[in-house]
């Protein structure tokens, strides 16, 4: 986006307030049309809003880096952050990375197709079994925590504050705020709760967690870099999906023709569905980079150490990118999956499959005793620095009969037509 020569576009929006993180999108909208590279005078960080600039920024670790980069404060990046994969650059994030790829990559994620569907089957029978109406949120996190605690081979007594501690955990990467002073002694206990559980006795072998100690065993991971690295699974893997799900049944409760589209062919349309709500509602709205040269990015200057902020939520509705229709829900678009909520890049998500299996699995169970989804009480915000979703989605469905089969009305026919960008 071009702006005057010599001025840097800037503005005072302030992105971390209650109201803000309710509603991003007018904000976003107003900072996208002031430029793709804007300061954000209130924190001192250049706030990226344009897909390709995203991107951009994404896949040049060299120039960006996560290190000292992904939270604004020094505090987190130092206390919360270090030694993490996501905080890592170059072979040392590759090493870290390695460890977890074996467990998370497609081949390994296919094992557990057969025990995450019978998983979201039967809770969504029993979420039904009550006259037809439950908390969709609460669903997908009893779904997620059930697949996550699962696999990382830890005791059921750590599930609780591993849910306590991860949100915070995400508050923390914000600016110094109320809500980061807050969450910082959570995290920290987070932190320090991860090295008096994880120990290589306590761990099932066969697991997510046994599989880091082996590394340590086989001299591929260094013992110090061992709980850091487990912070990848209890912290990435939880709030992220729970709220993706729980977006995923808002969008199509909100859009019943939409909802009738993903009926008709669930096997096809579960997956685009879920991607097309985290276009559209990131469930980690933005995280930072720092740069390790002077640099330009957009036509602006950005100085060596200075830091961006990567709007994932902005990039999601970039007409630019994504079209006119940008700010509609439409699951029939054209490859939903480009969306910048799974960031991109070396850091790209390591947990796409296992969030899109699970996904799919929730949404295909719905399907197939659902013919309607309402929401049929105020749902209720998450309300952090950097996550962003529904806590409390309160749904009402209208039961059919079991199976996928359901015809489609003219409208939907011309929405299946008239794909979006
Ligand atoms: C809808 C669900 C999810 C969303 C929206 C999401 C989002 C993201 C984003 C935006 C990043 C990139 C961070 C960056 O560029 O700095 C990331 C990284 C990561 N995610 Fe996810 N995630 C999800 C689910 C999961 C799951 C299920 C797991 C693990 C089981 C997971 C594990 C990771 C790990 C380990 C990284 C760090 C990768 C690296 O630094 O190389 N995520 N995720």
């Amino acid at each position: 986006m071009p702006h005057t020569a010599g001025v840097a576009p800037s503005s005072s929006v302030d992105l971390f307030t209650d109201a803000a993180l309710r509603d991003p999108y007018p904000l976003h909208d107003a900072l996208r049309a002031t430029g793709s590279v804007v300061r954000l005078d209130t924190y001192g960080v250049w706030a990226v809003t344009r897909h390709r600039a995203v991107e951009s920024v994404l896949r040049d670790p060299t120039t960006y880096r996560s290190e000292n980069g992904v939270a604004l404060t020094e505090m987190a990046n130092t206390q919360i952050l270090a030694g993490t994969v996501l905080a890592s650059d170059g072979e040392k994030h590759a090493q870290l990375r390695r460890v977890l790829s074996a467990q998370l990559a497609p081949r390994a994620i296919r094992h557990l197709v057969g025990t995450v569907t019978d998983r979201a089957q039967r809770l969504v029978d029993a979420a039904l079994a009550d006259g037809g109406q439950f908390d969709a949120a609460e669903l997908a996190r009893q779904m997620v925590s059930d697949t996550v605690m699962a696999q990382m081979g830890l005791e059921e007594e750590a599930r609780e504050p591993l849910l306590a501690g991860a949100a915070p955990t995400f508050d923390t990467f914000g600016p110094d705020n109320a809500r980061f002073q807050r969450a910082l002694p959570i995290a920290s206990q987070m932190v320090e709760f991860l090295h008096q559980t994880i120990t290589r006795q306590s761990v099932v072998p066969e697991s997510w967690m046994g599989a880091i100690f082996q590394a340590v065993d086989d001299g591929r991971l260094d013992e110090s870099d061992a709980i850091p690295l487990t912070s990848a699974y209890t912290a990435a893997s939880m709030d992220t999906t729970i709220l993706g799900i729980t977006e995923a049944i808002a969008q199509l409760a909100r859009h019943p023709h939409q909802w009738n589209l993903l009926r008709r062919n669930p096997t096809r349309a579960a997956t685009p569905a879920f991607h097309e709500a985290l276009r559209l509602e990131a469930p980690i709205q933005g995280f930072g980079r720092r740069a390790a040269r002077p640099t330009e990015l957009d036509g602006v200057r950005i100085e060596r150490g200075e830091q961006v902020w990567l709007l994932y939520g902005s990039a999601g509705r970039d007409e630019e990118f994504w079209g006119p229709e940008a700010d509609a829900f439409n699951i029939l678009r054209l490859r939903p999956e480009r969306h910048l909520a799974f960031g991109a890049g070396p850091h790209l998500c390591a947990g796409i499959p296992l969030a899109e299996l699970q996904a799919r699995a929730v949404l295909r169970a719905l399907a197939a005793r659902c013919t309607r989804l309402t929401i049929c009480r105020e749902p209720v915000r998450v309300l952090n620095n950097v996550l962003h979703g529904w806590g409390q989605l309160p749904v009402a469905v209208e039961l059919g009969p079991r199976g996928p089969s359901v015809s489609m009305n003219a409208a939907e026919h011309a929405c299946e037509r008239g794909t979006a960008s």
